[in-house]
């Protein structure tokens, strides 16, 4: 029987908050079921668990600590002050204060967030990565000529396809520009355009520092999206259950694989987690092309951890429970060696 913990339950929330907010309303709703399903396999595992959300005071934290000292923080808080980009400050403060935490460390999250920093790394590293070209704001960009269409005009810094729509793709130079100005000017967001990959797509999730666990592989499968349309993972694609079903979007597990294929993927992803020092656990997004290529489109280090998203369905597929998986994050958490 392993020791009992205690935890602290980091989150972060849409405004203004105390010390002892009572979140439970929240915790009912499905934008929280993360939240409530890991709170939910802490308390089972047997957990001391006090849980403490931010918005934009990390005094609160200090505070907390004067009543509660926690042998670990459990971090589920991936914004602040609403903003997407800060989730590797919060967890830079926790380095700094030396408390041990799970998920990803500063630089990993830095490296992933960044959509060009992340592929010019592995590219160096000789994975597969889409030619791509960064537009920051104030910039005009127009598109450099070794950049072939389609192309996918995205945030360069974003997450859950923020920002991604049919639009995204692009077959001219007339489209291209009016999409870098969309996100530029609506979305405040620098841009990066990629090369579209076409091919399957694969999320595969990995857990560990050094001895890597990876779950079996998942696939985003568009049904019923015509076989020359662009196929894409678009906001809607994620979040609108409606649209889902009207094009046949499903994640399931990948089928019909090639074991040399499998195997490809599998090193290829422990390499990526390697060299973008990802630590704690990660989702890898890959696209493979019919000739079996594969392509790096983005790494999710702290993937969203609900118990039907993709990365717990991997770990269940291998035989790991939900509270089991939540223990093994702890387990991971702890033993990380962060300077
Ligand atoms: N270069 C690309 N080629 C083909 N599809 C892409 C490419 N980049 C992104 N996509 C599609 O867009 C989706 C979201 O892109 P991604 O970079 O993962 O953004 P986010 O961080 O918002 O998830 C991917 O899951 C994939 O379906
Ligand atoms: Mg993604």
């Amino acid at each position: 029987m392993k020791k009992k913990l205690n935890i602290l339950v980091l989150l972060d929330v849409a405004g203004p908050t105390a010390l002892d907010e009572d979140l439970s309303a929240s915790l009912q709703t499905e934008d929280w079921k993360t939240q409530a399903n890991v709170l939910a396999a802490l308390a089972q595992l047997g957990h001391t668990v006090e849980y403490l959300a931010i918005f934009d005071d990390l005094d609160l934290l200090r505070q907390k600590f004067l009543t509660f000292t926690p042998d670990l923080i459990f971090n589920l808080a991936d914004q602040f002050k609403n903003n997407r980009a800060f989730d590797q400050n919060i967890v830079s403060f926790l380095e700094m204060h030396g408390n041990a935490f799970t998920g990803c460390g500063s630089t990993g999250l830095t490296l992933c967030k960044h959509k060009a920093i992340s592929k010019k790394i592995l590219s160096y590293h000789r994975i597969h990565v889409p030619q791509f070209t960064v537009i920051a704001r104030g910039k005009r960009g127009s598109r450099p000529a070794r950049l072939k269409f389609p192309i996918l005009v995205k945030p360069l810094k974003e997450e859950a396809s923020y920002g991604i729509s049919q639009a995204s793709f692009v077959e001219t130079d007339e489209q291209f520009k009016e999409r870098v100005q969309f996100i530029h000017e609506k979305h405040n967001h620098d841009v990066i355009a990629e090369e579209y990959i076409a091919g399957r797509e694969f999320y595969v999730s990995l857990l560990g520092n050094h001895q890597l666990t990876v779950f079996p592989i998942r696939e985003l499968v568009f049904q019923e999206v015509p076989p020359d349309e662009p196929k894409i993972a678009t906001y809607r694609a994620k979040w609108d259950e409606e649209y889902r079903k009207r094009w046949g979007l499903q994640n399931q597990f990948a089928e019909g694989l090639d074991p040399g294929l499998t195997k490809d993927i599998l090193q290829t992803c422990k390499r990526i987690y390697r060299l973008l020092t990802i630590d704690g656990y990660a989702r890898i997004d890959l696209r493979v092309t019919p000739n079996n290529e594969i392509y790096f489109i983005e790494a999710n280090p702290n993937p969203m951890l609900a118990a039907d998203e993709d990365f717990a369905q991997s770990a269940l597929k291998s035989g790991l429970a939900y509270p089991q998986l939540i223990e093994r994050i702890i387990r991971t958490g702890l033993k990380t060696v962060r300077e």
